[in-house]
This record gives structure tokens, C-alpha cells and sequence, in this order.
């Protein structure tokens, strides 16, 4: 493990554009489930209850949805960045990255100090609501307020539109300039990093190949394979907080800097 933690971060600080991709193994280490591990979201909630057209079509799903959506802000709201955040949010600063691709919803990069201009949310963001007709924001916490108050699906103040935390469920359409630009970002990248994702949903998951098909090393460190692990040209089985603290020390000795 400590010989290929010294390679990625010598690719690292030989990358000239570096791509770092994320999943919700990222989030694991601050208390926050991913999906499709044992005792995940999808062990616990049936992923039918997430869908789009269900949330459009019915009160009552709508009711489940923000009922279960509630149940999963609690530990998003406390949660902390961890040392992978750390991490790649120093990269940043080193002058290393060139953007995040993430699949997470938590915002935990830019609790972590990555910038909103580094940072492509593939799948929008739990941190605030948004009216599905007129688009208009809402803070989250006020909407979790009005629903401890027995809103049990809120609708918009200003046209009785439909409200739904702004992440993209299944079935939802991705956002168009996001995912653009993580296609763009993939294809002229030559250094593209996955942590933390079982790299199971499209499109996101086809961004590793797109930069592997274009030229780019390709690393990824999860703890499970996945279905790319025999197309990389480095993989790390392992939890992503320790190794992505252990990498940023390769480079920082590298680098010459100090702690
Ligand atoms: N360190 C490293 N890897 C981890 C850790 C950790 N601490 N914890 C979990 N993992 C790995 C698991 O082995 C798993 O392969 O992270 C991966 C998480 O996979 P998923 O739960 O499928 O999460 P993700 O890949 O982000 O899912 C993609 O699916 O349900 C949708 O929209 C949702 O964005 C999500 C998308």
C-alpha cells in the first residue's frame, strides 16, 4: 500500500491537469451512509421511493420522500470533512487540481475549502430546496423547520410549486452545464483520481473511462472493487481518509514542504 500511495503522489505532482472523482465512500469517515454498502441507504430505504416521476405523481410519495429526506439531513447537517476532504481540498491550494467531480450531495468539499469554481456537483446538493416550477431557493433548514411544523410535502411560497431538496434523483435530469463541463474536464485531464465510489450509476461512472480512453492515468482507491479496477492503472483497496493523508505526505515531501 505505502509503495502505491508513493506512486500516485508522484503522478500527482508530475500531473499536469488532475481530475479527482468522488463517491459517498468519501463521506463514510464523517458519519454520513453511502448507498450500496451493507447497512447503506438503499439497505434501509427502498431506492422506488427516491424516484422522480413518483415524487411528481403523488402527496403521499412526496410525504415518504420528505419523511426519509429528513431522516438522512440530520447527520449531513453535522457532519465534518475528513482527512480525504482535507486532503483534496490542499491539493487546491497547492496548485495540484484541476477540478472535483463529485457524486456527493453533502458539501462537504467546500466545508473542506475546495471553491465553488473547483468543484462539479453531478448530482446538485442537499444543502438547500429548490421549486421545481419557478426554481426559487430556499434554505434547508427553514424547510426542515416548516415540516417539524407538519408541512409534511411544503410547497413554494411564491407559486405553489412543488419543493424538493436540489439533489438529482433517479429518474431526474442531470444538470445540463455540470455534467458538460465533468465530460469536458475528463477528456483533457491526464491524471484522474476515483475516491470512495462503487462506480455503478451512468453517466457519472462513465467519466473514469472517458479519461482513460483519452490519455489519462487512471487511480482508484475504494475500499471494494469495481467494475473498472481492471482498467486502472492503479488501484488502492482501502479507506480513503488514511490514504489520502498518507498521499499529501508523499507530496508535501516531494514538494520539500514542511508540515
Ligand atoms: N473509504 C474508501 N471507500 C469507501 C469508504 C471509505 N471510508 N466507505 C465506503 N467506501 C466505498 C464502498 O466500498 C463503495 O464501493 O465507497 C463506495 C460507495 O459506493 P456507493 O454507496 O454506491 O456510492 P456512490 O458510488 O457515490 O453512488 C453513486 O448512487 O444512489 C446513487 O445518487 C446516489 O450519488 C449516488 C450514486
Amino acid at each position: 500500500m505505502e509503495d502505491k500511495s508513493k506512486q500516485v503522489a508522484q503522478w500527482i505532482v508530475n500531473a499536469k491537469k488532475m481530475v479527482i472523482f468522488t463517491g459517498a465512500g468519501l463521506s463514510t469517515e464523517s458519519g454520513i451512509p453511502d448507498f450500496r454498502s451493507p447497512g447503506g441507504v438503499w439497505d434501509k430505504y427502498n431506492p422506488e421511493d427516491f424516484y422522480f416521476q413518483n415524487f411528481i405523481a403523488s402527496e403521499a410519495s412526496r410525504e415518504k420522500y420528505w419523511q426519509m429526506a429528513t431522516e438522512m439531513w440530520e447527520p449531513i447537517k453535522k457532519a465534518q470533512p475528513n482527512s480525504a476532504h482535507l486532503a483534496i481540498s490542499e491539493l487546491e491550494k497547492l496548485g495540484k487540481l484541476d477540478c472535483v467531480i463529485t457524486q456527493n450531495i453533502d458539501g462537504l468539499h467546500f466545508k473542506a475549502g475546495n471553491s465553488e469554481a473547483r468543484v462539479l456537483q453531478l448530482h446538485g446538493t442537499a444543502i438547500f430546496v429548490s421549486c421545481l416550477s419557478c426554481k426559487k431557493r430556499y434554505d434547508r433548514d427553514e424547510i426542515q423547520e416548516r415540516i417539524k411544523k407538519g408541512q409534511k410535502a411544503p410547497r413554494c411560497d411564491d407559486c405553489g410549486g412543488l419543493l424538493k431538496p436540489a439533489t438529482i434523483s433517479f429518474g431526474q435530469s442531470m444538470p445540463e452545464e455540470e455534467t458538460q463541463e465533468a465530460y469536458h474536464r475528463s477528456s483533457t485531464c491526464d491524471l484522474f483520481i476515483v475516491i470512495g465510489s462503487s462506480l455503478v450509476v451512468q453517466p457519472a461512472a462513465s467519466m473514469p473511462l472517458v479519461a482513460k480512453r483519452n490519455g489519462a492515468k487512471l487511480v482508484i482507491i475504494n475500499r471494494d472493487a469495481t467494475p473498472y479496477d481492471d482498467t486502472a492503472d492503479l488501484v488502492i483497496h482501502g479507506q480513503a481518509g488514511p490514504t489520502m493523508a498518507g498521499i499529501l505526505e508523499h507530496i508535501k515531501q516531494r514538494l520539500g514542504i514542511g508540515n
